[in-house]
């Protein structure tokens, strides 16, 4: 018997003054899809934005829905169109933002785990990382330089 000890590093930025220019304008993208969440029912929006290697960003909400399971996540909602309309693009970063309406969000907010299933299927496709970057509505961003870093012990096509 042995144990197996599994470790992710990740990197805390204090504020957008630390990031790079261009996570700020992918992060702002993000916090203006955040703004469009259709979210009535848990008053939690989150938006999410994709930065693809032809240059062009996908944003996306969560979008609820009255059958509370219907509804599906701001990550999937931009990740599934982004793979629909640029299905030979990689995903080079995607930036998240999270928050609350009954309360300000001031904490990073990670991706569900859904989601970054999600996520980790399209950095197997593609055979390159996807740097991810999730706050809250202000406050602390972390950063992720892959999705496999939030995801130990994946399941992938590889057990298929
Ligand atoms: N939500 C997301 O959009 N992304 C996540 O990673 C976590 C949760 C949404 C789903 C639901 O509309 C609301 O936040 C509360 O769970």
């Amino acid at each position: 018997m042995k144990e197996v000890k599994i470790e992710s590093t990740l990197t805390v930025f204090e504020s957008f003054d630390e990031l790079p220019k261009d996570v700020v304008s992918l992060m702002n993208k993000a916090s203006e899809a955040r703004l469009k969440a259709y979210a009535p029912y848990s008053k939690f929006l989150v938006g999410a934005a994709i930065l693809l290697d032809n240059g062009e960003v996908i944003t996306g909400n969560n979008q609820e829905n009255a059958s509370y399971p219907s509804g599906l996540c701001a990550e999937r909602t931009a990740i599934y169109y982004a793979g629909a309309q640029f299905p030979e693009a990689k995903i080079v970063k995607m930036a998240l933002t999270a928050g609350s309406q009954m309360q300000q969000t001031v904490s990073p907010i990670p991706p569900c785990g859904a989601c970054r299933q999600a996520i980790a299927e399209y950095e197997v496709k593609q055979e390159a990382p996807i740097e991810i970057y999730f706050m809250g509505e202000t406050g602390k961003i972390v950063k992720s330089t892959s999705l496999a870093n939030l995801l130990p012990l994946g399941f992938d096509r590889s057990f298929l």
